[in-house]
């Protein structure tokens, strides 16, 4: 198991003033930060980034929204760190996510859902490499 995860605070977040309190939390739980960028993905990096959601019905309403501002992205290290992270921002879905996890207290709906944590040790590895090279590690 890697005790590392990837995370973007999505422009929805950035947008309405919570990425400040995002990362605080993030810290507050444990989180040790080994890379971290404010930027802003074209509709083009955005599709390649979701590649594996090219066939679902909201495709294309997920990309355009991605691109629509900027978004923090940052790897993070904890031990169990893909699980505890998941657990952290609680689920996809704000309407079904435990009080007090990210997605409840900042999420505004399923789309924009303020927050993406890797899914399994290899996506981690690569979405960190999607958006750092090793110098951006530390
Ligand atoms: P995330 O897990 O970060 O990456 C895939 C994203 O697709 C997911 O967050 C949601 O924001 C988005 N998504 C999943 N299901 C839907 C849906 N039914 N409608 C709109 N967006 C969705």
């Amino acid at each position: 198991m890697s005790n590392r995860t990837f995370t973007m605070i999505k422009p929805d977040a950035w947008s309405n003033g919570h990425a400040g309190a995002i990362l605080d939390q993030i810290i507050k739980a444990g989180f040790k930060v080994i890379s971290l960028k404010l930027t802003q993905l074209s509709p083009e990096r955005a599709g390649e980034f979701y590649a594996v959601h090219k066939e679902r019905p909201f495709y294309g309403e997920l990309v355009e929204f991605m691109s629509s501002g900027p978004i923090i992205a940052a790897i993070l290290e904890k031990e169990g760190a893909v699980a505890g992270f998941r657990q952290l921002i609680g689920a996809t879905n704000p309407a079904q996510a435990e009080e007090g996890t990210i997605r409840k207290r900042f999420a505004e709906s399923i789309g924009r859902n303020a927050i993406h944590g890797s899914d399994s040790d290899d996506n981690a590895k690569i979405e960190s490499d999607f958006f750092f090279s090793g110098l951006e590690r530390f």
